[in-house]
């Protein structure tokens, strides 16, 4: 059992924990609900229910995919929720991937203005990211994640194994938030999952020592960076590294390619513009870029660069007008977490990376 904590939050890393959720539930608690989606839910919520019997879990089911992370589905589960009469003395458990850990928390965060939420992360991303640090939130027409509400988790409980039925293309999207936090905070960690490279990938990875140690290494790098800045006024930021023109990337593909696999191309670029610009080490790009290939993600992209710089600068998140970076010093070391650069410095580094 490893332990760790983010934004108030203890994360338990325990194989065979998700199946024994009952112990954890804090006092007080008398009924639970179990909202998962329609891939985890057939898979994995049989084990999770038995194991929260003597609460007479409510199993509620959404669609899977971003393209259900809505209004409409925060707005049915929380009906059904009351419809099942339950009160302020319930809990949420959080059952899949980033998705149902976003609109699950949101649904936890307002249900009779909040209960509180155990986060059972299911997907890799969801392990080493989406289910610490207390984001939750929905995607509206005008963009992604831009209604939501901090709601930080009683308990991340995060089982590994459950990797197992995980597609290897949802297991690799993780890989690439990994090599992130090598990047941003760890050059030891980068380095060991070098040397792993695509075992990690493999099938039988799932319930490996190595996933377990990625995992935990990952948790503990996101944990101390959110820890320091929970309300991302600062050095939370660094997570962003790769995610500017990630984002850019992931819409411009119209969301064909995954996330991780456009934040992927994103780290090359964006080494790439610090690089440029005299702020990272030179060479940072290329090791990056050497390891992405070895599990198998994509390190550059065809797209149209004035489309890309358009896309990032169309983000509603950005800071008055300005489109920011957070660029690495080199692997393991952090420079500037929220660099403003000028449009052709950023159409030079993508014209030069054009695939
Ligand atoms: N709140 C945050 O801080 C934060 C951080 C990062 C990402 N996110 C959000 O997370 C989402 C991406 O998360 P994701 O990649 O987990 O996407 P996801 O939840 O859509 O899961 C990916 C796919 O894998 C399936 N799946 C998940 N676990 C499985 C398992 N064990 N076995 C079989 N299938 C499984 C899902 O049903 C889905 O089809 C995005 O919406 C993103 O905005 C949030
Ligand atoms: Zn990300």
């Amino acid at each position: 059992v490893s332990q760790f904590a983010a934004a108030g939050s203890p994360i338990r890393v325990e194989a065979g924990l998700s199946a024994a959720l009952e112990a954890q539930l804090p006092p007080g608690t008398h009924r639970v609900a179990v909202i998962t989606d329609s891939n985890v839910g057939p898979l994995h919520a049989a084990a999770v229910c038995d194991g929260l019997r003597q609460a007479d879990p409510v199993l509620l089911t959404m669609p899977a995919g971003e393209a259900h992370k809505t209004r409409e589905t925060w707005a049915a589960l929380s009906d059904q929720l009351l419809d099942a009469g339950l009160g302020r003395d319930s809990l949420i458990v959080a059952l899949g991937g980033g998705v149902v850990g976003d609109v699950a928390g949101f649904v936890a965060a307002t249900y009779l203005r909040g209960i509180p939420v155990i986060q059972v992360p299911t997907s890799l991303v969801a392990m080493i990211d989406a289910a610490i640090g207390g984001k939750t939130g929905l995607d509206v027409p005008a963009g992604k994640n831009l209604v939501g509400a901090f709601h930080p988790p009683t308990l991340v409980a995060i089982d590994p194994p459950l990797l197992a039925t995980l597609p290897a293309d949802e297991l690799r999207s993780g890989l690439a938030e990994a090599i992130k936090h090598g990047v941003i905070r760890d050059a030891a960690y980068f380095a060991s999952l070098a040397e792993q490279g695509a075992l990690l990938t493999q099938p039988s990875a799932a319930g490996s020592a190595a996933m377990q140690a990625l995992i935990e290494r990952s948790v503990a790098i996101k944990c101390a960076v959110v820890s320091a800045d929970p309300r991302e006024a600062g050095e939370r930021k660094i997570l962003n590294f790769g995610h500017t023109l990630g984002h850019a990337i992931e819409a411009e593909s119209a969301y064909a390619l995954r996330h991780g696999e456009a934040v992927a191309i994103g780290m090359v670029l964006e080494a790439a513009l610090g690089e440029a610009l005299g702020v990272t080490e030179s060479g940072t790009a290329a090791a990056i870029a050497a390891l992405l290939s070895r599990v198998g993600l994509p390190t550059s992209t065809g797209f149209d660069a004035d489309r890309l710089l358009a896309r990032t600068r169309s983000d509603k998140k950005k800071a008055a007008g300005r489109v920011e970076y957070a660029l690495p010093a080199g692997i393991g070391h952090f420079a500037q977490w929220s660099r403003a650069v000028p449009d052709a410095d950023v159409l030079a580094v993508l014209a030069a990376y054009r695939g």
